[in-house]
């Protein structure tokens, strides 16, 4: 953060520089001089001028306290609300286990690195042992579909613009869970996010988690029915890399490229659907490609859930 406003501070007084450079080559005499030397500290000026608005919007975003409502809720933890939740942390176990395994002790990676160097930012330990022993159930609630961490600062890269549609009764399991899980030590790097990353966010290049208020939620009676795989799809995430209308996502974005899932719905039978998601294999005996998640996606779905899903999926348009 001090690092942050140092830098901020440091790029509007090279603006400043560029600025007061521009005056001294305005009163130059040789015009061969004036004009280059003023084009090009005004050039300079502009930019870093620039560059320093969009980063102070980025910061200002990255530090802006929410002030979303914090549910007055007690998770009561019972062993079906735990079973539930257990089914449902495989979906959090790609970012939150090193192993991709549960429990959720956190990841092992530097989930921004790879790009340009944004800073770090690991995905927290989950289990007692971390953080949310000090946070109350409303609190991580919150966290998990409304993307805002205890203080009411934004998270980053924490799907809850597909979480927000988890029920009540499916967010509450999930904290069931995880109270539920043994409390691992583990000591990760702590979140650093650089200007870079700054101006990255206040260019709108790099989105946080945040959502607006979310209220109750309820879902649809479970079953293998088109509604319900509604309900599946939506709080399950293919939309982030399948595209919001899940009708694909061209190659070069920032997500692995999902193909358009209606086609897969209804070419393929149930039990090659189920191929997917159960041993990562497409009907022709090929493996389904990395990008795809299927196998702990798979683990969050039983077999109705699945055929939920793709009778969801052969409604679209
Ligand atoms: C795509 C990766 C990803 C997935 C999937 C994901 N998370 Fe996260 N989560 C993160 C990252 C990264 C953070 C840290 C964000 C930050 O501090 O800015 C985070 C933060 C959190 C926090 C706040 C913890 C803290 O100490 O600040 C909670 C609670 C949480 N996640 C719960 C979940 C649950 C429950 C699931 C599954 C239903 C899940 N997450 C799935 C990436 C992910
Ligand atoms: C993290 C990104 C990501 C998420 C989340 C994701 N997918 Fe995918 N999915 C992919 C990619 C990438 C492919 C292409 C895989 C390939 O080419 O083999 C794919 C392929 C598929 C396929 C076709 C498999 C094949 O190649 O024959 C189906 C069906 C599918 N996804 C369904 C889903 C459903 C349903 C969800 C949500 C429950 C989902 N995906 C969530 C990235 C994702």
């Amino acid at each position: 953060m001090i690092v942050n406003i140092i830098s901020l501070l440091l790029l509007a007084l090279l603006a400043a520089l560029f600025a007061w450079l521009a005056t001294r080559a305005w009163r130059a005499k040789r015009a061969y001089v004036k004009w280059p030397a003023v084009i090009l500290a005004g050039l300079f000026t502009l930019i870093f001028a620039a560059v320093t608005g969009v980063a102070g919007i980025g910061l200002v975003k990255l530090e802006a306290r929410h002030a979303n409502p914090v549910a007055d809720v007690k998770v009561a933890g019972t062993p079906a609300q735990i079973a539930r939740g257990n089914q449902l942390a495989w979906g959090c176990a790609d970012c939150h286990s090193p192993t991709l395994d549960l429990p959720l002790i956190g990841g092992a990676e530097n989930m921004i690195a790879g790009g340009p160097p944004l800073g770090v930012l690991y995905a927290p330990n989950l289990t007692p042992g971390g953080p949310l022993q000090g946070w109350t159930d409303g609190e991580i609630v919150r966290a998990i579909r409304e993307g805002i961490a205890q203080e009411g600062r934004p998270l980053i890269a924490m799907p809850s613009q597909a979480y927000r549609h988890l029920s009540d009764a499916d967010v509450q399991a999930l904290v069931a869970y995880l109270r539920s899980q043994p409390a691992v030590v583990n000591s990760q790097p702590a979140r650093n996010l650089n200007i870079v990353a700054a101006l990255f966010m206040g260019a709108g290049l790099f989105p946080t988690s945040a959502q607006s208020p979310v209220g109750s939620v309820t879902a649809p009676p479970a079953g293998p029915t088109a509604e319900y795989g509604g309900y599946l799809v939506a709080a399950g995430g293919c939309a982030d890399c399948h595209g919001v209308k899940l009708d694909g996502v061209p190659p070069n974005s920032f997500v692995p490229a999902g193909p358009p899932l209606k086609p897969f719905a209804v070419a393929f039978s149930e039990a090659q659907f189920f191929g997917i998601f159960r041993d990562g294999l497409r009907p022709d005996g090929s493996p389904v490609a990395e990008g795809m998640p299927w196998r702990n996606i798979g683990k969050t779905m039983s077999d109705d859930d699945l055929r939920a899903v793709q009778a969801y999926l052969k409604t679209l348009p």
